[in-house]
């Protein structure tokens, strides 16, 4: 089977500034790619050129074994660190919003019928991200954990064939973050994603992938920082199934009292 993605003799060099060099990489469907390196290695760089934000300097990023449209398209998703969701929307207007966009591309809303059932669709994602009771709140009323719920939301809506994460629980505490690995691994699963994801956390490289890939410098010119740049120099696979027996998502209820009364 052709590889989902594939990164063919990438190069990212800004200037004089070789970032990444010959990295080649090819992603199956259904894998779970965790990627590690040193801080500047270029992780985020190897995101932005599979999100399509931006083109390699010489190697080609094919998507299904075509080249990858220049633009973000719906087939990927992304969450970041944070600040991906819009503090000016409720909950399930942030995860409307993302498939009114596409349907109307000019006023972003849509009407009747069509609105019904987009608001049906995400409040089933958001549902399914644990957040079915906080539809109506807005992002600076929700913990950090909370938030990236929503964003997860917001990235699955549109159905992309790959999501990307870079360091999405990074600024998570412990628990949440334990939390949200038994969530991912649970979406992972139930929609059947591929999924790239970049952490500084081993263990959570590890634990969730199926396959870690370490981004870094094979060779360092002390004259000369910028003249040689990260490629694969680690690409280890792990499985093909999760790892993680995830538990059941929390079901944050703000009014436990509404519950009881209904
Ligand atoms: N637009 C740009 N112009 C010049 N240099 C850039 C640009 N974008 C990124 N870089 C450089 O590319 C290198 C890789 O950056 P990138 O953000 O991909 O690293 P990273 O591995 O994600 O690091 P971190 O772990 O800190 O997030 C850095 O040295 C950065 O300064
Ligand atoms: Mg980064």
């Amino acid at each position: 089977m052709s590889a989902l993605l594939s990164l063919r003799n990438v190069w990212v060099e800004y200037g004089e500034k070789v970032v990444l060099e010959k990295v080649n990489l090819e992603v199956s469907e259904g894998a779970f790619l965790s990627i590690i390196g040193p801080s500047g290695a270029g992780k985020s760089s190897l995101l932005r050129l599979i999100l399509g934000q931006e083109a390699p300097t010489r190697g080609q990023v094919l998507l299904g074994g075509e080249p990858l449209e220049p633009q973000c398209g719906p087939d990927r998703g992304v969450v970041f660190q944070r600040y991906s969701v819009f503090p000016h929307m409720s909950v399930l207007g942030n995860v409307m919003f993302g498939l009114e966009c596409p349907a109307a591309p000019i006023a972003a809303r849509l009407f009747g019928s069509a609105r019904r059932k987009a608001m049906g669709e995400a409040a089933a994602m958001l549902h399914a991200v644990g957040l079915g009771d906080s539809l109506n709140l807005y992002p600076a009323q929700m913990s950090g954990g909370m938030q990236q719920r929503l964003a997860i939301a917001q990235a699955l809506i549109k159905r992309p064939r790959i999501l990307l994460l870079d360091e999405p629980f990074g600024a998570l505490d412990p628990g949440i973050r334990a939390d949200m690995h038994g969530l991912i691994t649970q979406l992972w699963r139930d929609y059947g994603l591929t999924i790239v994801m970049v952490t500084h956390d081993i263990k959570e490289a590890f634990t969730l992938g199926t396959r870690v890939l370490a981004l870094d410098k094979r060779r360092h010119d002390p004259h000369a920082p910028h003249r040689y740049g990260a490629t694969a120099v680690y690409d280890l696979p792990l499985r093909t199934a999760p790892a993680v027996v995830p538990p059941a998502p929390p079901q944050p209820d703000p009014n436990p009292l509404s519950a009881a009364a209904s």
